[in-house]
Parts: C-alpha cells; structure tokens; sequence
C-alpha cells in the first residue's frame, strides 16, 4: 500500500510540475529568443530530459518491485511502435550525427502491451544512440521465425567486453570501459529485460568491444 502511495506520489507529484518546466521552456525557445538566453533555455530542456529519464526509470523500478504492473495486451503494430521510437529518439541522434536505418518486414497486429514494449524500445534505441561514436549507423529490423516475431537493434559502438556481458540486464550494471561523461542509471536494460519476459519473450545482446552491439528482443509468434 505504502508502495503504490509512493509511486502515485512520483508519477503525479514529481512529473507534472517537471512536464509544465518543459513546455515553459519549449514555448520560449519558440518564440524568437536569442544569444546566451537560448543556450540557457537549451540547457534546461536537455537537463529536464535527464531528469525526466531518472523518473521514468525510478517510477518504472517502483512498479516492477511492487509487482504493480498490469499488462494491457491489446493487437498492436509493432513497425509502428518502432517508427514511433525512433521519432522521439531522432533529436538525440541528430546531436550526435547518428543515422538511424530501419528493416521492416511486413508485420500481423502482434498481442502485447504497446506502452511497455515501446518502453523497452526506446531504452535500446537510446543505449544504441547513447553508447556510439558520432557519424556511426544504427541498424534496426524486424522478421518472423516460425516461433519468434524478433526486432534487432544493431550499432557500431564502443561494445560491450566478454566478461561483462554477462551482467547486461541487472540491475545498475555499468560498463567500466564507458568513459564517466555518458550518464545513466543502469536500470534501463534491466527494465527491458523484464517487460519482454513478461511478454514471455526474450532479450538478447551480442558484443564486440570497440565494434558494436546487436540487441535483439524476440516475442513469441502467435
Ligand atoms: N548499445 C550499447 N553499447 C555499448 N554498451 C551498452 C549498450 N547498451 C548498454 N550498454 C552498457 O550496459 C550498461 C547498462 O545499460 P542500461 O541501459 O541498463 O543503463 P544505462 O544506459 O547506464 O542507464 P539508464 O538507466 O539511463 O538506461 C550501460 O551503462 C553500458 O555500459
Ligand atoms: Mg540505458
């Protein structure tokens, strides 16, 4: 009980009056401001995305650790979820000049919970954006296996050593050989790890340090 009062407290107390620092900031940076005021403004709206991140991801561990998620399974358009993800992920690969293919095979409506696996997606996306050099491509596909409906999101990053590998997926793991500028939580992989198994699926990431990494989310087909 104290729980869910905690995270009704995050999700309402804490996001609305950060949603309403957001437009605040959008709404100037719209109207014609200029010079050192626009890269403040700028600043704030990048340091209200972190922010807004880190309570996604709290109110995200809150709920998992309540057991308070209830799966929506309705059909849903898993290319589309993509597309989706991708848009909102686009200013931040624009930043770094990452290009972002896609693969999209002819899809059936798939039964899942859209919010949570779009969830799942933009945290991989993101990763894949977060965790490579500029200039790099970002690769993702989707196809059907006889058992699986499988997304595959591929970069061309920093990688993921051998021995750490193993520990991608719990709960505030780091890798080591990222340098200290790139910030995270450690909890997005986790979270993702978790809402594709309680879809009954799986994730899986393949690495090689200083070539890339492929993640790849597989649902069951039907
Ligand atoms: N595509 C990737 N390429 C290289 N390393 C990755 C990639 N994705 C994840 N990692 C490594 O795995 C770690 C865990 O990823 P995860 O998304 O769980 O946490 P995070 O990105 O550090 O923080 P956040 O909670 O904000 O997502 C990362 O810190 C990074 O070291
Ligand atoms: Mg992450």
């Amino acid at each position: 009980q104290m729980k869910s009062n905690f995270i009704s407290l995050i999700s309402h107390d804490l996001k609305n009056p950060l949603a309403k620092i957001q437009s605040v900031v959008a709404r100037n940076l719209a109207s014609s401001v200029e010079g050192p005021m626009a890269n403040d403004l700028t600043a704030i709206q990048k340091y209200s995305e972190e922010l807004d991140h880190y309570i996604r991801s709290i109110l995200n561990i809150a709920r998992v650790e309540s057991q308070n998620i209830k799966l929506n399974i309705v059909p849903s358009d898993l290319n589309q979820l993509i597309d989706a993800s991708i848009i909102s992920l686009r200013p931040l690969a624009h930043d770094k000049n990452i290009k972002i293919d896609t693969d999209l095979a002819p899809l059936f409506l798939t039964e899942m919970d859209p919010i949570l696996i779009k969830e799942a997606l933009i945290n991989i996306i993101e990763n894949a954006i977060k965790y490579s050099p500029s200039g790099t491509v970002i690769a993702i596909k989707t196809f059907e296996t006889d058992l699986h409906i499988v997304t595959e999101i591929k970069d061309q990053g920093y990688g993921i050593s051998e021995a750490e590998l193993q520990k991608v997926g719990q709960k505030f793991f780091r890798s080591a050989s990222v340098p200290d500028s790139i910030k995270g939580s450690g909890l997005g992989l986790f979270l993702v790890k978790y809402f594709i198994e309680l879809h009954s699926g799986k994730m899986e990431v393949v690495s090689i340090l200083n070539q890339g990494t492929t993640v790849r989310i597989k649902l069951p087909n039907g």
